[in-house]
């Protein structure tokens, strides 16, 4: 991968406007995709699906071009199994109210989830008795498969796990999970986040039932996520919204749901994020994910090589980089996890997050009041790590305990 050439690709890379280390909250953009946006935008800023005059016609072909590209990008047949939401958190939230779950069904999670993964079952223990079980991460954070097959019983109806973690950045072995589940008759469904950006992801291959995403994490605009479903579980769900799209024909008493995708995308859309989704699968398809992949590990590594003996500094999840994806969460004795993160911004202009990161349980459970967080992508190369490395060792010396 030639990130020089990458980096060239990104204003605020090229207008040297900080050092940014949050990609698993939000990417930055290449020019490719603020150009697609702005095109929308100056050229056919029509809705797509419902008027036949000239404009809207090219935005309904760009609708179909972006499922298409996504169809691909994944590694799947058919564009119709994408539907286009804002986020990951609202693909996984009409996966959990749509399923049709009822008293006595029982959900499987990780205890590692996202808020996202567990609030909307949270909901559906408290309005209709739906059960919880949690597959226990190992000492590390890690995914821990005999805990998950510990929890699979007759009863469990959905497994739900994250493919990579936010915190610890570990990787959940979803084929594996996906066979034990089907197995078991249960659905299968991932939040795919973190990983999505990150690697290459086979969702034939993978054989999961529902799997989400956050375009924004993957160089793609904000408020733009997808959700893919295997056809046949689509088409056995019910929709979160209802509304103009949704419907095949309505009257006064009754209506019949549209095909799918089209029930689940009520109300206009969010055109220009939808053609912003295609310019960011370009791109990062002419990368290569397996090269953003590698890219990603060796970054890692050179960050947590550089931190290794600063002694008042300690990891979130693995010591080990080769099992943390692209995320480094740690703490410093003596320091709060946001003072961190003003510190190295405004002494070194490095941007990383801090708090708990949506991912309470994992932190109440742990006794940790939260971490400082830095995260990588294709466009960091090794002076971001260093910038990020001596700014974080400095304020260890000094200020840590
Ligand atoms: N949940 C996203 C993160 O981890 C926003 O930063």
């Amino acid at each position: 991968m030639d990130v020089e050439s990458v980096r060239r690709d990104f204003p605020t890379v090229r207008k040297g406007l900080g050092v940014y280390l949050d990609s698993a909250c939000q990417s930055l953009r290449p020019d490719q995709v603020i150009e697609a946006i702005n095109d929308y935008y100056e050229n056919y800023p029509a809705c797509g699906g419902r008027s036949v005059h000239s404009m809207a016609t090219r935005v309904s072909i760009a609708v179909d071009e972006t499922r298409e590209a996504l169809a691909s990008f994944f590694g799947t047949d058919d564009p119709d199994c994408y539907v286009f939401t804002k986020n990951c958190t609202e693909g996984l939230n009409t996966c959990a109210f749509g399923l049709g779950l009822k008293a006595g069904d029982v959900v499987v999670t990780t205890d590692a989830e996202h808020n996202s993964n567990h609030v909307p079952w949270l909901t559906l223990q408290d309005t209709l008795g739906v059960g919880r079980r949690f597959s226990r991460s190992d000492s590390e954070g890690g995914f821990d498969i005999e805990s998950f097959k510990e929890c699979m019983k007759p009863d469990v109806k959905v497994v739900s796990v994250q493919h990579c973690n936010n915190v610890t950045g570990c990787t959940v072995p979803v084929r594996e999970v996906a066979e034990i589940a089907h197995d078991n008759g249960s659905i299968v469904m991932v939040d795919g986040a973190q990983s999505a950006p990150h690697m290459p992801v086979d969702l034939k291959n993978l054989d999961v039932d529902l799997y989400c995403m956050s375009i924004h994490k993957m160089l793609g605009p904000t408020g733009m996520g997808v959700m893919y479903g295997k056809r046949e579980v689509l088409e056995s769900m019910n929709p979160l919204l209802l509304g103009g799209g949704t419907v095949g024909l309505a009257t006064y008493s009754s209506y019949n749901p549209a095909p799918i995708p089209d029930r689940f995308e009520a109300g206009l859309h969010n055109y220009a994020g939808i053609v912003g989704t295609k310019a960011a699968l370009d791109y990062l398809t002419a990368v290569g994910m397996d090269e953003i992949e590698k890219w990603d590990s060796k970054l890692m590594k050179r960050m947590m090589g550089n931190l290794e003996d600063v002694r008042n500094l300690h990891p979130v999840g693995p010591t080990d980089p080769s099992r943390r994806g692209s995320v480094f969460s740690f703490n410093i004795d003596g320091l709060n996890p946001h003072d961190i993160a003003m510190m190295v911004d405004n002494t070194s202009g490095v941007m990383i997050r801090s708090g708990m990161h949506c991912a309470h349980p994992f932190y109440v459970d742990r006794g940790i009041e939260g971490s400082a967080r830095a995260s990588t992508y294709l466009y960091n190369d090794f002076s971001d790590i260093d910038a990020f490395t001596d700014a974080v060792r400095h304020i260890a010396e000094v200020f840590g305990d």
